[in-house]
Parts: structure tokens; sequence; C-alpha cells
């Protein structure tokens, strides 16, 4: 068993995340508006919401990735803009998985490649980034597989190496992009797993965006509903109905399907049976 290598130095406050009166825009459109959020230190944050919502142009704004209009976002105190804190926080984007068939790589030099820091760009690895690889793999079940091409996986196997990668960075603070696109209901249900067990046992703070209801309900720990603008922030539980939320826009929703603009509240996939 390999040994965890995990650090876990928090700082002296537990705010990971600090999001106040963020407004971003792209292409002259307000796409994100005074958003404000707050993450402490072991929470699992589900982020909801249509597409088009602003969902993925939030993280990129958080991780420094999007300038903004106006707002602040601190991660463990210090500003999106300084690298303070930058080798804590992984990004597994909304595209991470699109990898070319003809790619070449192997899920161990994937994940290796999340160690690599501009400033150690050393190869071969050093036996520190070795066993942070060896330990990333294992915590994502993939030690089957390591040696193989990553073209050669399935959907479910690419997200979890993708995670893999950003584990190997070290990072405690995940902010993942539609993580369970592409994965069949096993799968899905082991990554949940996996990301509850990161939460829980590896002191790992997430954030997760997902257009998959039943999986945010039954994983996280607070449900971030955002349509532009922030319209629900709390528990699963208390999570209004989708024709509620989608009331919020003005939507009159006629037999499940709604206008123009494309939002029905199927659009989130609430699979009820889970
Ligand atoms: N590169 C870009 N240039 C201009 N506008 C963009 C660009 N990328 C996204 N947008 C617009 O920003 C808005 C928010 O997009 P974003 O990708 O953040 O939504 P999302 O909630 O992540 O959607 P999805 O659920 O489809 O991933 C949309 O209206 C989109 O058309
Ligand atoms: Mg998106």
């Amino acid at each position: 068993m390999g040994k965890d290598l995990t650090i876990t130095l928090v700082p002296p406050h537990s705010l990971v995340l600090d999001v106040e009166n963020l407004t971003v825009s792209r292409g002259g459109n307000v796409v994100v508006e005074d958003v404000n959020i707050q993450v402490k230190h072991g929470e699992f944050v589900g982020i909801v919401g249509p597409n088009g919502s602003g969902k993925t142009s939030l993280l990129m704004a958080i991780l420094g990735i999007l300038k903004f209009n106006k707002g602040s976002v601190k991660i463990y105190g210090a500003p999106n803009t300084q690298n303070k804190f930058k080798s804590r926080v992984a990004w597994v984007s909304q595209t991470a998985i699109n990898m070319p068939s003809s790619s070449k790589i192997t899920v161990r030099e994937l994940i290796s490649l999340g160690t690599v820091r501009l400033r150690n760009m050393i190869f071969p690895l050093d036996k520190k980034r070795i066993d942070r690889v060896e330990r990333a793999i294992e915590l994502v079940g993939l030690s089957d597989v390591a040696d193989r091409n990553i073209a050669q996986l399935s959907g479910g196997q690419k997200q979890r190496a993708v995670i893999g990668k950003a584990l190997a960075s070290n990072a405690d603070f995940l902010l993942l992009d539609e993580p369970l696109v592409g994965v069949d209901r096993e799968s899905r249900n082991s990554l949940l797993k996996l990301l509850d067990d990161l939460c829980h046992d590896q002191n790992k703070t997430i954030v997760m965006v997902s257009h998959d209801l039943a999986a945010i309900k039954q994983t996280t720990h607070r449900i971030i509903y955002i349509d532009n603008s922030i319209q629900y922030d709390g528990t699963p539980s208390e999570l209004p109905d989708l024709e509620v939320l989608a009331g919020l826009r003005g939507i009159k929703n006629v037999h499940g399907e709604v206008g123009e603009e494309g939002f029905r509240s199927t659009d989130l996939c609430c699979d009820e049976e889970e």
C-alpha cells in the first residue's frame, strides 16, 4: 500500500474559496452577474444550471483564466491573481477527456503530467513525484490499466485518469466541470464514490459542475443553482422543484417544453429512481 503523501496544511482561515460580487462578461454579454460564493475546507459543493448559464465561465473566472469586470476572488485567503496557493488548486475542464484517438500517452504518463510545474519541469521524475503519481493511480483505481494507452479507455476510466492527474498535483481544492459526461451509470456511481472518499478521507474540498442532478443531490453537501446569477444556494434536500427554478427565469413549462430560449426542466437530468 502506497504511503499517503498528501499535504494537508490548512491556512488559519477555513475558507478555501471566497467569491464576492463577481461579474463576468464574454463577447460583450454579462454571463455571470453579482455572484457571491464561500466554500469552506472539506465542503463538497455542486453547481447546477441550464446550458449557457455561466457555470464554466464562473469556474474559469475563479481560476483566473477569465478576467472579470467586477468583484473579487480569493483562494485560501489570497487574491486569485497571486500564485501563492495556485499549486493547491486543480481544475478538470469540461473538455479534459476529449483527447484525440491518436493520442500516444499512457495513463501513468498523463497522471505524471499533474506533477509538472513551470519551475520543476525535470525529467525523469524524482522519487517524491513518482510516489505521488503511483498514489494518484491507486486512488483513482487505475492500477490495472496504468500502462494502457489513454485512447483505449472507457469514458469513466478517462474521467478517472484526468482526476488522477489533478490529484498527482497534490492539490487539495478540486474544481471539476462535468466529470460525469460520457460515463455510464455503473462507472458514474463509482466515480461519485471516489469523489466522496476524496472529500471525506483525503480532506479535499470539491466544487463540481454537473447536469446530473440526481448525482449532485446524492453526493454533495450543498447545491448552487446558477442562471447568470445565483438562484439557490443551500442543502440538496431544500432545492426547489426544477419547474420552480425554471419559473425564476419567467419561463412557463408547457408539457415539459419551453420556447426558443431552449431551457427545459429536463435539461437537468434528474434520475428519480436513484
Ligand atoms: N468564448 C466565448 N466567447 C463569447 N461568449 C462565450 C464564450 N464561451 C461561452 N460564451 C457564452 O457565455 C455564456 C456562458 O457560457 P458557459 O460556457 O459559462 O455556460 P455553462 O453554464 O458552462 O454551459 P454548459 O452547461 O453548456 O456547459 C453563454 O451564453 C455562452 O454562449
Ligand atoms: Mg460548461
